[in-house]
């Protein structure tokens, strides 16, 4: 069932000032939106401003008969598809722990079936304090969702972690969350590696070769593989400015050369960046899922590679170590083929689950059909680059499937949709053939 109602419930700290703004987006994605505020968030922002951003009536008190004949806080509790509580107090974690119901927020939460997410906010000592930790702890034994603190300054002068995240991280975090909800969690415990963007071979320390690949597509995916359960290593080559998907790891290269050497180390488990699994992916719910591998440095090697990337298919045989002079009228560049990732990859690695893509302007199924044999791949998706309203800037792309033939599967399309839907969909697909595969 889709998320559309959202109890936003505000407690006592300064923070408190930013949730009127994500209360803003949320509406603005066309949630409906009620607000259950605390005494102490009053002292920080009034409900009639959050009266005026829902278009609803505040709720404030467990004891008030005129708002208990209204909406009661039983019919608030059975209202709310998700209960977000944010900033949330010290003070609001440890009554939580405790089962308390000596108010309204803490009285919806003990009645609703809704997932909480909560969003601790408070003084970096505080929130460094065993006490508090441990509530942390209880809470997400409890099946409450935490979204973590950010770290910086503070109001209050301190520098460290307790911070309210922005409105607008927050609102990713629940968008992020409510996909989670929605999506089946067909690669629950799988690691994925994916590749994305172009690769830039440099020609000397100013400039290089490379393609106009936006990296939309890759980024889709990383979305979706985490969406559906996934941990998501995505290596993005060149200078992809997109907004790293939330949970995932990302990892920048810049060359062919980085970007296999990369890719290598991400399959096999042994990358810095991935040896040790207690990274930022915890920001909410996969906490369990961590906590199986913190503090364990065995190398952990993936289970999926899904090559979306660019990749320069030449690089120049000698990048020149410093800028070259226009001295010439003429210049005559050397380039050498580029080793081929997705290949190399699946040779290297016959147990990993290997998905490849390709952009055709002719006889899509021949070509398609003959890199999935070529590479080894176990599926390969394909775009018609001939097409102008698809494809690399676009949004928008159009895919046929092939798979494998030991899988004997006919060929899928997937017709005009956002890169978002197209990623959606590849990853459904990615996780019916997965069983079969094992
Ligand atoms: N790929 C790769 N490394 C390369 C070239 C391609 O990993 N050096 C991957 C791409 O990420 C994509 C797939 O291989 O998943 C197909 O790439 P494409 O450029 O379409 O095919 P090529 O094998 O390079 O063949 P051609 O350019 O001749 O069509």
């Amino acid at each position: 069932m889709p998320t559309t109602n959202i109890l936003l419930a505000i407690t006592g700290g300064i923070a408190a000032y930013k949730s009127a703004v994500f209360a803003r987006l949320l509406i603005k994605a066309g949630f409906e939106v009620r607000v259950v505020m605390t005494t102490g968030a009053q002292a920080f922002i009034t409900p009639l401003t959050l009266q005026a951003l829902t278009g609803n009536e505040v709720h404030t008190s467990l004891l008030d008969e005129r708002a208990e004949a209204g909406m009661g806080h039983i019919e608030l509790a059975k209202w709310a598809d998700l209960v977000v509580i944010a900033p949330a107090s010290a003070n609001t974690l440890a009554r939580l722990c405790m089962g308390a119901a000596d108010d309204l927020l803490t009285t919806v939460c003990l009645a609703t079936t809704a997932p909480v997410l909560i969003a601790p906010a408070m003084n970096q000592q505080m929130w460094a304090h065993p006490a508090v930790q441990l509530n942390v702890t209880t809470l997400r034994d409890l099946n409450y969702h935490i979204i973590l603190p950010d770290s910086g300054e503070q109001a209050c002068g301190d520098v460290g972690a307790g911070r309210l995240p922005e409105p607008e991280m927050l609102f990713a975090q629940v968008l992020h969350f409510c996909a989670q909800q929605a999506t089946p969690q067909v690669l629950a415990d799988k690691r994925v590696v994916i590749t994305a963007g172009p690769t830039i071979e440099a020609i000397d320390p100013v400039r290089y070769l490379s393609n106009h690949s936006s990296g939309k597509m890759g980024f889709a995916l990383a979305r979706a593989c985490v969406a559906a359960g996934a941990e998501v290593i995505l290596i993005v080559g060149g200078k992809v400015a997109l907004e790293t998907p939330i949970g995932a790891t990302r990892i920048d290269v810049r060359d062919a050369a980085e970007m296999l050497a990369t890719s290598a180390a991400c399959v096999e488990g042994t990358h810095p960046d991935v040896l040790c699994c207690d990274h930022d992916h915890d920001h909410d719910h996969d906490h369990d899922h961590d906590h199986d591998h913190d503090h364990d440095h065995t190398p952990r090697p993936a289970d999926i590679f899904i090559a979306t990337a660019a990749v320069a298919d030449y690089r120049t045989r000698d990048a020149a170590p410093q800028k070259i002079k226009k001295t010439q009228d003429n210049m005559v560049l050397e380039l050498v083929k580029n080793p081929d990732i997705l290949a190399t990859i699946s040779a290297d690695y016959p147990d990993l689950f290997v998905v490849g893509f390709a952009a055709e302007t002719q006889d899509v199924e021949h070509y398609a059909r003959g890199k999935l044999a070529a590479k080894k791949l176990d599926m390969i998706a394909c775009n018609d680059v001939s097409r102008s309203d698809i494809g690399f800037a676009s949004d928008d792309n159009a895919m046929r499937v092939f798979f494998a033939e030991r899988y004997q599967k006919d060929a899928v399309t997937l017709e005009k949709a956002s890169k978002d839907n197209i990623a959606t969909q590849l990853t459904a697909l990615i996780g019916a053939l997965l069983p079969e595969y094992a």
